[in-house]
């Protein structure tokens, strides 16, 4: 059977609704007459059920297996049964769109860098594809069918998950674990009846407007191959498309009589082009040389080529309004602000107050028309959707909902002047957070779209929904039906953030992903929810929208189920699966470290967001006397983020006060997991995944040690004991030059990989002198510090990275540690300025030093992991003086 049987084209423009599994090893096909039988199915479900049942008595009765590296337990078949989801496929909004599948035999090829190609072969198995009436080519392969490259590669994930205990992560994270994979041959069977599978929502969107600077900055075309094969096996199937952009701005603003030299100090330099994107600076950086533009653009077009092929639909910009300067005298009556300092420390104009294009000026829908334009000129096509979010950093003037309805009318008729079936995407943090906008103010702007028009990300949603948030705006939610009666639906897809500047910290909260997503589509009657999801939004996707990747893989792991899921996950059950799937195998103690995890690290639900502060990465530069031991180790003091998290709000308060390391969880309770993770470590440390986790949860757990001993110097200091600073900063600094011996065992957290694949795209030895400096400066300290003064922006992209610890982390503390003592000694207050002085030297000149550092991991996992738990975290006690 065709897997056309399974969706009926004409009513599903929209994006290909999920897959079908059927038996590997047989020649099965799923007879059609089962999908409209339900009374069968209902059957079938219960025969399942009392199977399930008796394997759970079994399970109860069998003594528990050590270490099954078999992956057919009563565990995994009681999963596969609990997953596997038999609905109707919902209807929605259809969009005039052909998309035209090309071949994606071509492109899942690929994935034999992450999937062995026997393996492959066996599962994917095509046949000529057919075409239907509405001119769409859909796939047939033997085993599983779907409409789109991303479907198959999806459903192979899927089989190769819960069939085969594989399971699936970025490179930097482990990558994947596929030994628990049979040789082909000897696959497991599938249901009899084959197994479908199908979307709840038909979008899974992917990434952050940040995404592209804090980790892609210096991908080549090898390494988003890599990325798009992760995609398609995630399921992701709207992804934003950033890359490239400044090669077509150039030709555009070329038509609007602006020189390229006219543009050398709008662009950022490669490294911080996603804020000259938003207009929050210009020129920082740069300039960026004819040949990174070009370079970028060729590299967009085959990112995009490959992200149609596999049926994606990718997301690419919009004019928002951010102009260059020079457009102010070449139209000298044009509506141009310019926007408040973001973070300089001078206000330098080089890189600071962008100019914007008022969306009432006509000539901001002439730009935005030829932006669209020149991106369908260069590109040949588009999947009509459009990211543009202009009142991110910009609240509007003027609260007068004609005149948001107006802003908001131009910005979609300047889209839409270059795509006539263009589709509005924008973030929706404004909504939750800025208090500027009021129902009436939303709703102006929402309504000056046409229906259907406009795609909201819920872009926070795993911590403070919006869909939830009611009670959040004004503490009056009935207010609401009163204001805005009834509004038709306006698409919402809800996000998960999860990541802030690629920061390096085991995070999550694994229980708002699995029902979040859930909760957010089936709550329509629930008072809480009943205005955003029933009058206001219409869920039509879930995502991912974190500002960087390569970190916590199970956090990632689970989100992108979530976009198959219809109900909520058993996580206790899921969870116990996991270490399974990592590792290949697993035991008790394992999967008792995980459950301990689970409830820890992965449980973080006061609200606050992950940014990392702990005190080696983001030293605290303040005056000892500010530091008490109360603020430190406080666990309710969340940063609640209540005002408009912009990166402008969320920086704001850095400057005067120091940003507290956060603590959500017992130390001593993920202390016991990582003895419990490393008890099992002798049969599994040659595993990548293995040694990717063990290493994190070492890190994780001494630098919240670290934490402590720093507050131990600063208690010695205030009791004026001198043997103490000296006794506790050298620990700490023994500690950052360990936790350094540590990650340089795996690859994944190596600064070398960052700096060399800046160099690797540079032209020349001009460029890689400025690339390296871009990499550098961007996890390090952004914008022009004075000599006395550091900048706000500095850590805010902080890397728990292999030489990056011994390099910088550790001589800047060792530099505070010396004016503790000085100052002891000699009697007289902390130098802060003199602290100061040198710490901004020492990170100034690190940025423009070009020592090179490996790009290869030395040292073993394990052995390392041990040591560093025995010496600092068995026992801490003994470090008491
Ligand atoms: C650019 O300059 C040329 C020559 O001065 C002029 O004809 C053209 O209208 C200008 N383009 C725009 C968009 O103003
Ligand atoms: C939910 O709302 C719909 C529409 O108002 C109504 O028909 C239905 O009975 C409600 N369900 C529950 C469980 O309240
Ligand atoms: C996570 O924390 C919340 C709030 O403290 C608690 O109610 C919940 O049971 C915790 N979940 C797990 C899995 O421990
Ligand atoms: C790990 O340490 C043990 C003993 O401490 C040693 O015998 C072994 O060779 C080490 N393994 C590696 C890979 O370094």
């Amino acid at each position: 059977m065709p897997t056309s049987t399974l969706i009926n084209p004409s009513n599903h423009l929209l994006p290909n609704l999920g897959f079908r599994l059927t038996n590997p090893t047989g020649n099965f096909h799923q007879p059609s007459w089962l999908l409209h039988f339900p009374p069968f199915l209902l059957l079938l479900l219960l025969l399942l059920l009392l199977l399930l049942l008796l394997l759970l008595l079994l399970l109860l009765l069998l003594p528990y297996s050590f270490f099954s590296s078999s992956v057919s337990s009563p565990l995994l078949d009681h999963l596969q049964s609990e997953l596997i989801t038999f609905h109707e496929f919902s209807k929605f909004r259809n969009e005039k769109e052909h998309r035209l599948w090309s071949d994606v035999e071509g492109s899942l090829a690929l994935l034999s860098a992450i999937i062995p190609r026997p393996v492959q072969e066996e599962l994917l198995k095509f046949k000529d594809a057919k075409h239907d009436a509405l001119n769409l080519k859909t796939f047939s392969v033997d085993k599983i069918g779907g409409l789109t490259g991303v479907e198959l590669s999806a459903g192979l994930h899927w089989y190769l998950k819960y069939w085969c205990g594989a399971h699936i992560s970025w490179d930097k994270t482990g990558g994947a674990q596929l030994s628990s994979v049979p040789k082909p041959g000897f696959l497991p069977r599938v249901q009899a009846a084959g197994v479908l599978i199908q979307r709840p929502v038909p979008w899974n969107y992917y990434q952050n407007a940040v995404t592209s600077s804090y980790t892609f900055a210096w991908w080549d075309w090898e390494r988003w191959e890599k990325e798009i094969d992760w995609m398609a096996l995630h399921g992701i199937n709207l992804p934003l498309a950033f890359t490239g952009q400044e090669a077509v701005w150039q030709k555009v603003f070329q038509i609007f009589n602006i020189s390229s030299s006219e543009l050398s100090g709008f662009f950022g330099g490669p490294a911080f082009l996603a804020w000259s994107r938003m207009a929050n600076l210009h020129g920082w950086g740069g300039p960026l040389p004819q040949s990174w533009l070009d370079q970028q653009l060729i590299l967009q077009k085959k990112i995009l080529a490959r992200m149609y092929e596999l049926g994606m639909t990718p997301v690419l910009p919009a004019f928002s309004g951010n102009v260059p300067a020079a457009l102010k005298s070449i139209f000298p009556s044009a509506k141009i602000t310019r926007l408040g300092n973001w973070f300089t420390i001078g206000g330098d104009p080089r890189w600071c107050c962008t100019y914007l294009l008022d969306a009432t000026d006509p000539l901001f829908i002439e730009i935005g028309k030829t932006f669209i334009e020149q991106q369908l000129k260069e590109y040949g096509r588009s999947g009509h959707i459009y990211n543009c979010d202009t009142f991110d950093e910009n609240t509007p003037p003027v609260d007068d909902p004609d005149y948001i309805s107006s802003l908001g009318a131009a910005i979609y008729k300047g889209i839409q002047g270059g795509d006539a079936d263009a589709i509005w995407l924008m973030q929706g943090w404004l909504f939750s957070y800025d208090p500027f906008w009021r129902p009436s103010q939303m709703k102006a702007l929402l309504h000056s779209v046409p229906i259907g028009k406009l795609v909201v990300l819920d872009l926070f949603a795993e911590v403070k929904p919006i869909w939830i948030s009611s009670e959040q705006f004004y503490g009056v939610p009935y207010i609401w039906k009163v204001v805005v009666p009834f509004l038709s639906c306006e698409f919402l897809v809800t996000c998960m953030l999860h990541n802030f500047a690629g920061n390096i910290e085991m995070y999550g909260v694994l229980d708002a992903i699995a029902s979040g997503p859930v909760e957010a589509r089936t709550s329509e009657n629930s008072t809480m929810a009943s205005f955003f999801n029933f009058n206001l939004f219409l869920e039509v996707g879930v995502g991912m929208s974190m500002e960087g990747i390569e970190q916590n893989p199970v956090v990632y792991d689970l989100m992108s189920e979530m976009a198959f899921q219809h109900k909520k996950l058993d996580l206790e059950m899921w969870i116990d699966l996991y270490p399974r799937r990592r590792y290949g195998r697993s035991n008790p103690s394992i999967q008792d470290a995980w459950n301990i995890l689970y409830r820890t690290v992965y449980n973080c639900t006061d609200g606050a967001y992950d940014k990392n502060r702990d005190v080696i990465v983001s030293f605290p530069d303040v005056d000892p006397s500010f530091i008490s031991e109360e603020e430190m180790f406080t666990r309710e003091k969340p940063q609640i983020l209540t005002e408009q998290v912009s990166r402008r709000a969320s920086l704001k308060k850095m400057k005067s006060s120091f940003d507290q390391p956060r603590l959500w969880y017992s130390t001593a309770d993920v202390i016991h997991a990582l003895e419990l993770l490393l008890a099992s470590g002798d049969k599994l440390s040659k595993i990548q995944t293995y040694s990717y986790d063990i290493i994190d949860l070492t890190r994780q757990a001494l630098a919240k040690y670290a934490n402590q001993v720093f507050f131990k110097v600063i208690k010695a200091y205030k009791l004026n004991n001198i043997q103490g600073v000296a006794f506790y900063s050298q620990h700490f600094l023994d500690l950052v030059g360990d936790m350094d011996t540590l990650l340089a065992c795996h690859h994944g957290f190596l600064l070398g990989p960052w700096l060399e694949s800046s160099k690797k795209l540079a032209q020349d030895l001009e460029q890689e002198k400025q690339f390296e400096w871009n990499a550098r400066t961007q996890i390090t300290m952004w914008f022009d510090n004075t000599e006395e003064e550091a900048s706000l922006l500095r850590d805010y992209g902080n890397k728990y990275w292999s030489g990056l610890l011994r390099d910088y982390y550790g001589p800047r503390a060792a530099i505070y540690f010396k004016y503790l003592l000085h100052s002891l000694e000699k009697g007289d207050r902390f130098l802060l300025n003199d602290w100061r002085t040198e710490w901004i030297k020492l990170t100034n000149d690190w940025q423009n030093s070009r020592n090179v550092f490996p790009v290869k991991s030395t040292g073993d996992a394990l052995n390392t992991s041990r040591w560093l738990f025995n010496k600092y975290l068995r026992n801490p006690e003994i470090y008491d003086i």
